[in-house]
């Protein structure tokens, strides 16, 4: 089991880069606080699964950064495989999933590393651990960049967590909004204007989707909602 994770610091002096900084309100995590935490992450992960061979188990997309740093620190010998899995229907919340990818890999009587960007309500997560959990595999544990636990609905067992997150909207190392936003290096909380109001490039469907989320704007009053 994890110690506790680190609270995304309060205040970060990192500016965000000139392009970005219409729609990115603030850094919350720095590039280098990222690398060091997953870092940190992978070795205790390598410990917990030493002498198995484990099953990784990733979600598209969000996972794509996390998910390639995590593993290159990770000197155990692993299978990948994907689950895709979508939320972007007309639904304020994650109900409404849609599993884009399902996984190949057998996973029955393996050691799974379940991999994801964000828990939030915790919907995603637990309606993938049920589908995995019917593979019959031999144990799960759960590996999660952020945990916005303000936000949780649905009860799920974290065994690895990045960062503990204030209810903010945030975007970048893979995390997006209406799929845009996820080269940024570092996680940044999304300026509310992006949401707010009207925005040409975003389909309705996703703004209508963070709208629904609660007023999560101010950056010195986190968790409240
Ligand atoms: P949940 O089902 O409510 O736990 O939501 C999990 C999924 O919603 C994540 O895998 C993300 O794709 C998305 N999500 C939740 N919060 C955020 C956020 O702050 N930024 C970007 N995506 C988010
Ligand atoms: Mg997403």
């Amino acid at each position: 089991m994890s110690q506790r994770a680190p609270l995304a610091p309060a205040r970060s002096n990192a500016r965000v880069p000139e392009r970005w900084r219409k729609e990115v309100e603030r850094i919350l995590i720095t590039e280098d606080q990222i690398a060091r935490r997953v870092r940190q992450m992978s070795r205790e992960i390598e410990r917990d699964f030493a002498g198995r061979e484990m099953a990784v188990v990733s979600l598209l997309n969000g996972t794509v950064m996390f998910l390639a740093d995590l593993i290159r620190h990770l000197s155990v010998p692993l299978r990948l495989d994907f689950i895709g899995v979508s939320s972007y229907r007309l639904g304020t919340e994650s109900a409404d999933l849609v599993f884009t990818k399902e996984l190949r890999l057998d996973v029955r009587g393996r050691d799974v590393l379940l991999v994801d960007d964000i828990l939030d309500t915790g919907k995603t997560l637990s309606r993938v651990l049920d589908k995995v959990r019917a593979l019959r595999p031999r144990r799960i544990k759960t590996c999660v960049l952020l945990n916005k636990a303000a936000r949780r609905v649905e009860d799920v067992k974290t065994d690895y967590v990045g960062f503990e997150i204030p209810d903010f909207f945030v975007v970048g190392y893979g995390l997006d909004f209406g799929e845009r936003y996820r080269n940024l290096p570092f996680v940044g909380v999304l300026h509310p204007r992006v949401y707010q109001t009207a925005c040409p490039w975003i389909d309705s469907a996703e703004t209508k989707k963070v709208k629904g989320r609660g007023k999560t704007s101010s950056p010195i009053s986190p968790l409240s909602r």
